[in-house]
């Protein structure tokens, strides 16, 4: 795996190694209560939280343990979202990686998550040479199964009451996409 993924362009789209250039534009969507209630976090109260996850993003990376990237629109340069793969989970078997994928709200329903996640797929298939990648999220976060369907993915396990949140436990969704068998 290469340590800084490849930049990778679509229409609207650049996705760019996480770099500490993007603290402000994260900062801004990380801290909006729309973003942050269908993961089950709490909003960033502070600009260092968006460095933190950015430092996380490249150590990761680094390590060899994602291939993650920022989602950087072009029409005005603002990172609008974070998006990739993640290796050797406990839900992987092999030949398979995670996907994982959050973008700011003014972005929702605009098509810029579809977009940037053909290039990824593309990507782990073709560049990467996976055979599955697995998605995994809680069973009522229904944005985030429903925009994963729509690229192809099923779902392929419930994990019941996987998660331990405030709220109490939750399942776990987890949908797979498998690569295509090539004619
Ligand atoms: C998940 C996420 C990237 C999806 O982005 P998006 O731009 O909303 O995705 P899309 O518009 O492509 O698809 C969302 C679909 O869900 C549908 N949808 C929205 N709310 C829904 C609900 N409550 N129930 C069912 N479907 C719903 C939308 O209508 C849309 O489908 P449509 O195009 O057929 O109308 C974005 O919502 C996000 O960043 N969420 C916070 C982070 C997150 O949850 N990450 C996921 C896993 S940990």
């Amino acid at each position: 795996m290469l340590a800084t993924p490849p930049v990778l362009e679509t229409s609207r789209l650049l996705l760019k190694a996480p770099e500490q250039v993007f603290a402000e534009d994260l900062f801004a969507y990380g801290s909006d209560p729309v973003f942050a209630r269908p993961l089950n976090i709490s909003p960033m109260q502070d600009i260092a939280e968006a460095r933190a996850f950015l430092q996380m993003l490249c150590d990761d990376n680094a390590k060899g343990a994602r291939s993650y990237w920022v989602a950087v629109r072009k029409e005005d340069q603002k990172a609008v979202g974070t998006l990739g793969l993640i290796f050797g989970t406990d839900v992987l078997a092999e030949g398979e990686c995670e996907y994982g994928y959050g973008f700011a709200p003014c972005t929702w329903g605009t098509g810029l998550f579809q977009e940037a996640s053909k290039a990824i797929i593309e990507y782990a298939f073709n560049g990467l040479d996976f055979v599955c990648i697995k998605a995994r999220t809680r069973g009522d976060n229904h944005r985030a199964i429903v925009s994963v369907e729509k690229i192809g993915f099923k779902l392929a396990q419930t994990i019941k009451s996987y998660y331990d949140l405030p709220g109490g436990r939750k399942d776990c969704a987890i949908l797979e996409l498998k690569r295509p068998v090539a004619p």
